[in-house]
């Protein structure tokens, strides 16, 4: 609900809840971002704000409490004497816009300029500020579990004026706090951060042309002590695809200042009279159940009103990948085959990687031609389609439909339709961007990507983007809104087809892509225990719903580190389950516990994909109604270890619940000569015996089953003991190294 009372806004829901108010000198201050209070709370806390002091400009020389520089505020000028960070910078002049009006309506307010919002049931305030020659309106949106803000900046004036400047949002937050930033780079993506915020800027930046893989646009402010379960804990996100920028920095007088929005770093937008500009759109939750609280709000908000209505709660299908198993390296026969036996493995959805258009054998030449290579796939794509559809897959496919490689027919007849500036082209993975800001190379892909979804039946897409840009300088936004453009015209009209958006992995996971597709590619890294970082860091602002997560082989191609097969399935049952790998090296073994995976994944594809997500000491839990699956990760063995529980959260106290492990197996041959520690008789090690039994015979491993109230499993229930050089017992966890146990647990 928003309401308003004498220059009081108040933006309230149980979750959360903004207070604004419009000062005597038409300043829009906030004095509340947080816990829900009512509008009688609201009257008390409008008398708190005190005065301005020492050497600071008074907006009004009789009204001491007309100091910009000390008050809390949700918009500010610059060069009028405020002197923290501005939201608004112009080229050679003050801002000092002021209130001039409201409106409160039901909804959002749509975009104009083609960028994505957040969409669904809402209420917006709609704030009028002005000063001679520019008009600003500042929208308000109050979801269930968010708010978003964005702006517009209208010239009003003559003449024309450059934008260096403009954020999405700014804020005045009392308190310490710590700011948590997702920061790494290819295969190494979203590691987290945390600086104290004190008195000066901490600054999370992107400038690379893209959200990118260094800086992931999200970020957290918590005060001092926040704990995951418990402590006040405020997250930060942007709708946007390009450069961002956002920044906390204290004052002297203890507020916190904190703004988010385009990167101004080479940022300049020429706005003629007339003109108007709108910012991306910033998205801001709080709670006071820490980080673990603050994450479930940004989940529900990005389940219910980012992705594409169609896919909401919608369930994604066990996908197989060609990448790392063939690379390049395929023909027809060869991926018929892998479909086949993906198909017995349990996946729904084959997709055809990399490679299978023009000259496109490695990576150096074919990007921006679409012409199917005939010597690969004699039938064409719909011939493969069509048989793979006839196994009861659906079929996907890869794109990379923003760049270009030199060597292509594309770059021979269009060289222009590349990015460049002055300066000799230079390349990153052999590929240079297309310039999304001309209309004739967005009609292009459009009519290409379109036409070869409709006519081969593909009803997914990766949408891949493997370059940092350069040569963008003040364009990138214009190319932001280009590539905005491409998406919705291919993938509006198509809403079924399911869009899986990858940049070299996580070089692009935002919020404005989740606009266009459901889910992204978290990482092309794929070690299980790499993706407990980068998922579990992707966990604190995205959901769970959005990851893009496959078993692949082991040793592991980034890392070359050996991890159970278990554990990579365990740890890709938390998002968007896939395979890639070589199904044809695959043991008999292996391939009934990925039969096994596909099964139970399906079984509980609801409560995995869209469950309320919970980061345990040791692990992860998602709990639908009745059922939870909770996983817990072992790291490397200690000798001699200590006890382990399963400690839960979220159940019902006196309920009762059966738990009970997933089955899980031992292989024999991974205890090489210790093998007499499992099997009855000593075995060679090396032996054709023992190597052949390896291939098909396992034993069962830590089961374990049980009931128990919610309280018993919220205190935390003591999991069997693990292997301590005892010998075997099913009911002792033999785990090797990067071992992982997973329950179901339900009511
Ligand atoms: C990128 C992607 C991979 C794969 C390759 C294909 O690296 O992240 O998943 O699609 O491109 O070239």
């Amino acid at each position: 609900m928003i309401t308003h009372e004498n220059g009081v806004f108040l933006l309230q829901n149980p979750a959360i809840s903004l207070l604004l108010r419009v000062s005597p000198r038409g300043l829009l201050e906030q004095l509340h971002f947080g816990g829900s209070v009512t509008l009688a709370d609201a009257r008390a806390m409008t008398s708190l704000v005190g005065p301005g002091w020492g050497c600071g400009i008074l907006l009004e020389e009789s009204d001491s409490e007309s100091c910009p520089d000390v008050r809390p505020l949700a918009w500010s000028g610059s060069g009028r004497g405020d002197y923290r960070e501005s939201p608004l910078e112009l080229a050679g002049q003050s801002t000092d816009l002021r209130y001039a009006g409201f409106r409160i309506f039901d909804g959002i307010a749509p975009m104009e300029s083609g960028l994505p919002q957040a969409t669904g049931p809402a209420e917006t305030l709609e704030i009028i500020m002005e000063q001679e020659g520019l008009g600003l309106k500042l929208y308000f949106t109050l979801f269930d579990t968010a708010i978003t803000r964005r702006c517009v900046l209208e010239n009003t004036g003559n003449s024309s004026v450059t934008i260096q400047k403009i954020m999405s949002m700014v804020m005045d937050l009392p308190g310490n706090y710590e700011m948590t930033t997702f920061d790494g780079g290819w295969i190494a993506e979203m590691r987290k951060h945390t600086l104290p915020v004190q008195d000066s800027r901490v600054v999370n930046e992107s400038v690379t042309g893209f959200s990118s893989n260094r800086h992931n646009p999200g970020f957290l402010l918590s005060e001092i002590g926040a704990t995951e379960d418990a402590g006040r804990v405020y997250g930060f996100n942007l709708v946007y695809t390009g450069n961002h920028y956002g920044a906390a920095q204290r004052s002297l007088q203890g507020l916190t200042r904190v703004v988010q929005g385009i990167s101004p770093s080479n940022f300049a937008w020429e706005l003629q009279p007339g003109g108007r500009f709108e910012t991306p759109e910033a998205v801001m939750t709080w709670s006071d159940e820490g980080f673990g609280g603050m994450s479930r709000n940004m989940h529900t908000f990005v389940n219910q009103h980012i992705v594409p209505e169609y896919w909401r709660y919608h369930l994604r299908p066990v996908l197989y990948n060609d990448w790392e198993g063939c690379m390049f390296d395929f023909n027809q026969r060869i991926l018929l085959n892998l479909a086949k036996k993906a198909k017995d493995l349990g996946c729904e959805l084959f997709v055809l990687d990399d490679g299978w258009f023009g000259q496109r054998n490695d990576d150096k030449a074919g990007l921006g031609d679409y012409s199917v290579n005939k010597k690969k796939l004699p039938s064409g794509l719909k011939g493969l389609a069509d048989r793979i559809r006839a196994m009861g897959m659906e079929f996907g496919l890869w794109f990379e439909p923003e760049s270009v490689n030199m060597d292509s027919d594309l770059y021979r007849k269009h060289p222009d339709w590349a990015l460049t500036d002055e300066f000799a082209p230079i390349q990153g993975r052999h590929q240079l961007l297309l310039d999304l800001t001309k209309p004739e190379v967005r009609d292009y892909i459009v009519e290409n990507v379109s036409s070869i979804l409709d006519t081969a039946g593909i009803t997914y897409v990766k949408w891949d983007m493997n370059r940092h840009s350069v040569a963008l300088g003040a364009k990138a936004h214009d190319y932001i809104l280009g590539l905005y453009d491409v998406l919705g015209r291919i993938f509006k009209p198509r809403p079924q087809v399911l869009l899986e958006s990858c940049s070299s992995g996580g070089n692009r996971f935002d919020l404005g892509m989740l606009c266009f597709g459901p889910q992204i590619w978290c990482s092309d890294d794929t070690d299980p225990i790499e993706r407990l970082t980068i998922q579990g860091s992707l966990s604190y602002l995205y959901p769970q719903s959005t990851f893009g997560a496959h078993v692949s082989a082991a040793p592991h191609a980034q890392t070359l580190r050996t991890t159970p097969l278990t554990t990579r399935g365990n740890v890709s049952f938390f998002g968007c389950l896939g395979y890639e790998l070589d199904l044809n090296h695959l043991l008999p073994v292996e391939e009934k516990e990925i039969q096994a995976q596909t099964a139970l994944y399906k079984q509980y594809r609801r409560c995995f994909q869209f469950g309320t997500f919970y980061r345990l000491e040791n692990g992860w839990q998602v709990t639908d109604g009745d059922i939870t699956m909770a996983c817990i990760f072992s790291g490397c063995r200690p000798a001699a270890p200590g006890y382990d529980y399963l400690r839960l959260k979220g159940l019902k106290k006196g309920k009762t619940y059966h738990f009970r492990s997933r089955p899980q197996t031992l292989r024999l041959g991974q205890f090489g000569s210790l093998v007499k520690h499992v099997a009855p008789v000593n075995l060679n090690p090396n032996g054709i015996i023992l190597r052949t039994a390896d291939k098909h015979l396992t034993l069962p491993d830590g089961e374990h089953t049980g009931t128990a109230t919610g309280g018993a499993l919220a205190a935390g229930i003591p999991m069997l003991p693990a292997f301590r050089g005892s010998g075997y017992d099913k009911q002792q966890r033999t785990q090797l190294d990067f071992g992982s146990s997973l329950y179901i647990i339900e009511g």
